[in-house]
Order: structure tokens, then C-alpha cells, then sequence
């Protein structure tokens, strides 16, 4: 039997769906009930009927998952896909933040370990980050973990006064505006498409600035045949089955998430297997975690 005709099966048999983020392998996009951004995945691991989530993507993801639906088995195909960025900010520093702004909000990007979300007002994620923070009554925001989406929110919100957190994507900082400018003048008809975790001078040669669903939605709608990419490659993947007709360049060949990409078809055929691999949180841990990620859906819905 092939490995897909088994991971068919054992969905079946374990009544499970399959939740994957664009930054996957092709052939795990292909076999997956959703694909999505990390916004359209929280969504769906909220309302999702079945008993098991088998999340293809970064722990964060399926923690969140698991948050969100508690009484569902959560499985990850492989437990060290993690992302480097869930990790970078200090707790220490947000209670001195707390203590040095009475008004302050603290506004988690999703990309965050359950314990930093437990010390957080709201998240959002990249694609509901502006109208999320807009929303908030609060005038201080301070942004974790990620300085280059905190960054972008900010410049468009200039009532609000951001404290920044230097937490970063190693995959998206990788990305120069040299570069970018290289790939224009090798292409000068194509369009520029740029995720918010790139740095400010990527951000300013930009045609359009979005998740990876945004980054998909604009190439597909736009009249432009040729578009440059800066965020993880896997997006090809969904840009060219929606788009055979146009053309997408990168813009070196470090766009690649080394954690996305240690998932594959035979560890999603494991997992569900032998039900290896659940994500497993503290009962006081998932509770608190869940009040930022809840707002989220609410003001981001
Ligand atoms: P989005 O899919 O929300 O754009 O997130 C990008 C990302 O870096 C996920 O790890
Ligand atoms: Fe984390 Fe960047 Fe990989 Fe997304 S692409 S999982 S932000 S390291």
C-alpha cells in the first residue's frame, strides 16, 4: 500500500483531519483536509468536528490547536519542528513593561510558545494583526516576539506608541532588499510580494505586504503575470496550482524554514498510526493561553 493510501486509511480509522500551513512539503500540502494560513488553521482547529487534528506545521501550531480544542487528540508528525521565534521574548521584560505602562497591552503573534501567551492580552497573526491591535483601546501596545511584524503594525498606527521586542524569523530577515532589488531589475514587470516578517527595508520595496493567504489571494487576482516572492517557498506550491499561467521568482535560496520542512508523508503516516506525538499541555497553562487566542477570534473575525 502507498503511503498515501495509508495515511487515507488511518484518517479514517482514527477520525482524524489533516491541518497544514503553506510552508510545508508539496506532497504534505497535497494530502491535507486544510491548508492555510496560521489565521484560516486557528480558525479551523476551533470549529473542526472530527476527534483528532493531525497538525502539519511548527509546534506553536498544534499547541494552539490543542488550546483551542481541548478535547480533541492533537497530533504533530514530527515534536521538533518548533519555531525559533515562539521562543524569543522574556517574561521578565513584560512584567517591567507592565509595571512601567499602566495602559498597556501586550499583543502576542501567534508565533509564541502557550507559556508566553499566558502572560499576553490578545494575539494575532499576520493577517489579522493590524485590525486586531487598531481595535484595542489601549494606547501602549507592546509587540512580542517578532520586531519586524510589531514593526509594520506600528507604521500603521501612529495614535498607538509600540514597544518592540527583538524577536525575528530567521527565514525572513534572510531576505535583503538587495536582493530584491537584483530579482526586480532581472524582472522589472513583476510585482513585489512581501510577508510583514521581513525587515523594514524589504517591507518598503513592496507592492503588496501580507500573510501568505494575502500573498496568494493578491497574485491571484492581480492582472500582473510575474511576481516576486518574499517569504517561505512553500507558497509556490498553492500560487502556481491557482495560477499556471504566471510566474513567481524567489529571491536567493535561503527561503526555506528548515522546521516546516521536517515534516513529511511517512511521519504523518506514524503519527497516526500509532497516535505518537500528541501535544500535551498543563491544564492552568492551555486555560490562560486560551484568553488571548479567543479575543483574537473574536476581534478578528
Ligand atoms: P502566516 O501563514 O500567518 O502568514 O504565517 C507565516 C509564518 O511564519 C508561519 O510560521
Ligand atoms: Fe518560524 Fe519563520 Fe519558520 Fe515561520 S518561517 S515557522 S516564523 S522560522
Amino acid at each position: 500500500m502507498s503511503t498515501i493510501d495509508k495515511i487515507k486509511e488511518l484518517k479514517e480509522q482514527r477520525d482524524a483531519v489533516i491541518l497544514a500551513h503553506y510552508y510545508v512539503n508539496d506532497e504534505v500540502q497535497a494530502i491535507a483536509d486544510y491548508v492555510g494560513d496560521s489565521f484560516y488553521l486557528s480558525k479551523i482547529a476551533a470549529k473542526e468536528d472530527a476527534k483528532t487534528i493531525l497538525f502539519c506545521g511548527v509546534s506553536f501550531m498544534g499547541e494552539s490547536a490543542k488550546i483551542l480544542s481541548p478535547q480533541k487528540t492533537v497530533l504533530m508528525p514530527d515534536m521538533q519542528a518548533d519555531c525559533p521565534m515562539a521562543h524569543m521574548a522574556d517574561i521578565v521584560k513584560i512584567q517591567e513593561m507592565r509595571d512601567k505602562y499602566e495602559d498597556l497591552a501586550v499583543v502576542c503573534y501567534i508565533n509564541s510558545t502557550a507559556r508566553l501567551k499566558t502572560y499576553s492580552d490578545v494575539c494575532v497573526t499576520s493577517s489579522n494583526a493590524l485590525k486586531i491591535v487598531q481595535a484595542l483601546p489601549n494606547e501602549h501596545i507592546y509587540f512580542i516576539p517578532d520586531e519586524n511584524l510589531g514593526r509594520y503594525i506600528a507604521s500603521r498606527l501612529p495614535d498607538k506608541h509600540f514597544i518592540f521586542n527583538d524577536g525575528f524569523c530567521h527565514v525572513h530577515t534572510d531576505i535583503s532588499a538587495e536582493n530584491v532589488k537584483n530579482a526586480k531589475e532581472a524582472h522589472p514587470q513583476a510585482r513585489i510580494l512581501v510577508h510583514p516578517e521581513c525587515t523594514p527595508d524589504v517591507t518598503a520595496l513592496a507592492d503588496y505586504i501580507g500573510s501568505t493567504s494575502g500573498i496568494i489571494d493578491f497574485a491571484t487576482a492581480n492582472e500582473a503575470k510575474e511576481f516576486i516572492i518574499c517569504t517561505e517557498m512553500g507558497v509556490l506550491y498553492e500560487l502556481k496550482h491557482k495560477n499556471p499561467g504566471k510566474r513567481f521568482y524567489s529571491v536567493g535560496n535561503h527561503q526555506f524554514c528548515p522546521n516546516m520542512k521536517r515534516i513529511t508523508l511517512e511521519k504523518v503516516a506514524d503519527a497516526l498510526e500509532q497516535m505518537s506525538n500528541t501535544i500535551e499541555l498543563e491544564e492552568d497553562v492551555r486555560v490562560r493561553a486560551s484568553k488571548p487566542l479567543e479575543r483574537m477570534l473574536e476581534l478578528g473575525s
